[in-house]
């Protein structure tokens, strides 16, 4: 496994557990002890059991030495991060740069499967760099290329792994994908110790660039379908109606499905706009407009401005206004604060000359340069607070106790950005609710009022 970073570690983790030897080359060695200690260098529910059992059984280890991984594998998985550049394509450059460590040790038949998601056709990209980083013609012979992409959520990956929707395996050589098939079987077939899951897991095997082109289209639907809820939640503010009853209305077609539908402040994370603008920027490149995922990008942009509107729309003028953050993760259930719409919902308002405060369950910290005053609780955050507005859905923010958070605040403004909370509780504690696209109870009339004004 080259690259223990979030996808890799966790893939260790699981492929030891279902029966695997794991050997996991990485470079950092703060990262590399901890690894060889069974702990997880970032935060993942039940990762850190999965990794120390590994090591207890003897069927997982670390290591920092590129030839030895080689010299006793033959299946080599690339995890590595490809993150946008500046132009908004994907950076291939840890890729590049692993693919030509891991080449001068090819002395034996080794199938590469990629886990990274990378730009369509990238695969044979990949065969040709390792073959030549090896300087030897014979190498050809022994490398194989397949694709595996891989389709964890932050905070269920250890389970999104063992009991997947499906398994994708692309390669053009029927040996590689038979190879591969193998070593998915525990999970194909949920037959490894303590699978709860009944019924055989779908296999999807097809070519590489077919692999490939399906990651970017499970994320492109996935950001299109938050983006149609948040477009959906613009209508129903505009008209009166109520956009968790509409969502709930129309999943419960089965042919439209209830997941991925609760609008709000859009998506985060580090994956859907890095992978949606690799396919418009890519599509550019190739003579194709992507109309529908540009307008995808754009409502998301969009839901991180309309906090900061209903603001001003309330308080009128922000300068030296007190606003309060509860939540500053992408989603809860992680630290991870990549593309986290709470970061640019604070750096809007503090353009505007807000004061900000925030309380996040995990989050303790943030980058430097952003003057956030961290607070211990949400009561402590809404101190003084002129709005306050939930960015992340923890749970623990649901059972709040709305009367002591109006008492601390200076306002009455909670503006739900999750659509997570009651407008009946939140409003009975005497705080004026604001969600996205939810009629709220006896507001109908000064809604109306609003947009008229
Ligand atoms: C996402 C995909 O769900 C995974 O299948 C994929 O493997 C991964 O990207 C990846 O490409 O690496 P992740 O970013 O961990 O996983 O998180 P999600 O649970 O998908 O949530 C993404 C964002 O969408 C969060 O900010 C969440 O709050 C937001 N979201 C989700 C909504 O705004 N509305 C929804 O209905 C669902």
């Amino acid at each position: 496994m080259i690259g223990s970073g979030y996808v890799g570690t966790v893939v260790s983790a699981c492929l030891a557990h279902i029966g695997h030897n794991v050997i996991g080359v990485e470079s950092d060695n703060a990262k590399l002890e901890l690894l060889r200690d069974g702990r997880a260098p970032f935060y993942e529910r039940n990762l850190d059991q999965l990794l120390e059992a590994g090591r207890q059984a003897g069927r997982l280890g670390f290591t920092s030495d590129m030839a030895l991984a080689m010299d006793e594998s033959d299946l080599v998985f690339i995890c590595v991060g490809t993150p946008s550049r500046p132009d908004g394509k994907a950076d291939m450059s840890a890729m590049l740069e692993v693919a030509q460590a891991a080449a001068p040790h090819v002395k034996h038949p080794h199938t590469f499967i990629n886990k990274s998601t990378v730009p369509i056709g990238s695969g044979r990209w990949l065969s040709s760099v390792i073959e030549d980083a090896a300087g030897d013609p014979r190498v050809t012979k022994l490398v194989r290329v397949a694709s595996n992409p891989e389709f964890l959520r932050e905070g269920t990956a250890v389970s999104d792994y063992l009991h997947p929707d499906r398994v994708v395996i692309g390669a053009d050589d029927p040996a590689s994908l038979d190879d591969i098939v193998e070593l998915y079987q525990p999970v194909l077939d949920q037959s490894f110790p303590g699978s709860d899951q009944r019924g055989p897991v779908p296999l999807v095997k097809t070519d590489l660039m077919t692999a490939e082109m399906i990651k970017y289209a499970a994320n492109a639907f996935l950001a299109t379908k938050i983006s149609f809820a948040n477009e959906m939640a613009r209508f129903c503010d505009l008209m009166g109606a109520d956009i968790q009853t509409v969502t709930a209305g129309i999943g419960l077609d089965q042919r439209i499905g209830p997941r991925f539908l609760n609008a709000g402040l859009g998506w985060g994370g580090s994956c859907f706009t890095k992978d949606v603008l690799a396919m418009v920027t890519t599509a550019a490149e190739y003579g194709y407009q992507a109309r529908l995922l540009e307008a995808t990008l754009a409502i998301n942009n969009d839901q991180r401005h309309l906090v900061v509107e209903r603001l001003l729309r309330h308080l009128k003028n922000l300068r030296g206004a007190r606003i309060a953050l509860l939540g500053l993760s992408y989603k809860p259930g992680t630290d991870d604060l990549r593309d986290s719409p709470a970061l640019d919902i604070a750096t809007q308002v503090i353009e505007y000359g807000a004061f900000v405060s925030a309380y996040d369950p995990v989050v303790k910290a943030l980058p430097a340069g952003l003057p956030v005053r961290i607070a211990s609780d949400a009561y402590a955050a809404a101190e003084g607070a002129d709005a306050v507005v939930v960015a992340t859905e923890w749970p623990q923010f649901i059972d709040l106790d709305f009367a002591r958070l109006r008492s601390a605040m200076k306002g009455e403004l909670l503006f739900d950005g999750r659509n997570c909370l009651s407008p009946t509780i939140v409003g009975a504690a005497g705080l004026v609710y604001e969600g996205v696209g939810r009629r709220v109870p006896g507001s109908a009339r000064r809604l109306a009022i609003d947009l008229r004004a």
